[in-house]
């Protein structure tokens, strides 16, 4: 909850630290998240707003995040394995001065996620694991760098990919452009949502249900969850300052998943149909959104 005008008088500094005073800064965006609350709207707790600061950091953040993406785009081939992406990974983020944010995140093993064909998230490089002509492939980096956490992914198409998979792989993507088009100040989580599972399902696809974005930025993992199957007005209300990701997994079959018990990482789809998924960082701004990782 937004600790709010009880205790800042309007001629204080503001809590966001911009150095102004609190009726020049964020009073009226305070007085707009008690309108929504007394509505009973799902408001941002006060960790969702970002300041200028951290969002500079953010912003920092990444851009090591995309170059490290540019960088396997231009270096990933068939033939290759995923350990070889890892590697690649790692010494990018590393030569830009960031730490791969997943090596050792709550045990993970590795610098980046791989997940091919009906891998839907979490596939973890490996020697064994070598790309071939065909496959589609996702991409999910991320980066810690001074202080501040970045998120993004991207498919691959390698060599002859099926039609109905290039498909996939470009609905996927137009998922997440559209839900884009919904984000704004004081519209809801549920409306970008919206948008994307209508897009999935009017292609026949489906929208995984149980694994979805987060909100970012100070940590890996922050609130809100970021689901892409809630309803247009519902889920949290959308303020300027709020960071999270856009990252609708998208299932060919149906949204059934199923975990590798082995590794207790990796996501599949039940029915062995191929997944597709495209991540961006994104921050709530007074106007829109601003991509902050594509
Ligand atoms: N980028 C992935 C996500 O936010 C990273 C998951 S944590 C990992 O879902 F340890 F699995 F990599
Ligand atoms: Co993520």
């Amino acid at each position: 909850m937004i600790e709010m005008a009880s205790n800042i008088g309007r001629n204080d500094y503001c809590w966001c630290k911009s150095g102004l005073k609190y009726k020049q800064c964020h009073a009226a965006f305070d007085e707009k998240i008690e309108f929504y609350k007394r509505n009973h709207a799902e408001v941002p707790s006060k960790e969702m707003i970002k300041t200028k600061e951290q969002l500079s950091g953010i912003r920092a953040s990444s851009k090591i995040n995309i170059a490290v993406l540019d960088y396997v785009s231009e270096h990933i081939v068939i033939g290759m394995t995923t350990e070889e992406i890892d590697r690649m990974v790692y010494q990018k983020t590393v030569e830009l001065g960031g730490i791969p944010a997943t090596l050792g995140y709550e045990g993970y093993p590795k610098s980046v996620c791989t997940s091919v064909n009906d891998q839907i998230c979490h596939g973890i490089p490996s020697e064994q694991v070598v790309l071939k002509d065909g496959d589609i492939v996702n991409v999910d980096a991320s980066t810690f760098y001074q202080g501040y956490y970045s998120d993004s992914s991207r498919m691959f198409c390698l060599g002859n990919v099926s039609e109905d998979n290039r498909r996939l792989v470009r609905v996927a993507k137009e998922c997440v452009a559209l839900g884009l088009e919904q984000v704004k100040p004081w519209s809801f989580l549920g409306d970008m949502s919206q948008a994307i599972q209508d897009h999935a399902r009017q292609n026949g696809y489906s929208v995984v249900r149980e694994i979805g974005g987060h909100g970012i930025g100070i940590e890996f993992h922050e609130d809100p969850w970021v689901s892409y199957v809630i309803g247009k007005g519902t889920g949290v209300l959308l303020a300027p300052g709020m960071v999270f990701t856009v990252e609708p997994m998208i299932n060919k079959g149906n949204d059934k998943i199923r975990m590798d018990r082995k590794n207790g990482w990796t996501f599949y789809t039940a029915d062995g149909e191929c997944s597709a998924q495209w991540e961006v960082t994104i921050a709530v701004t007074e106007e829109g959104y601003e991509i902050l990782t594509y």
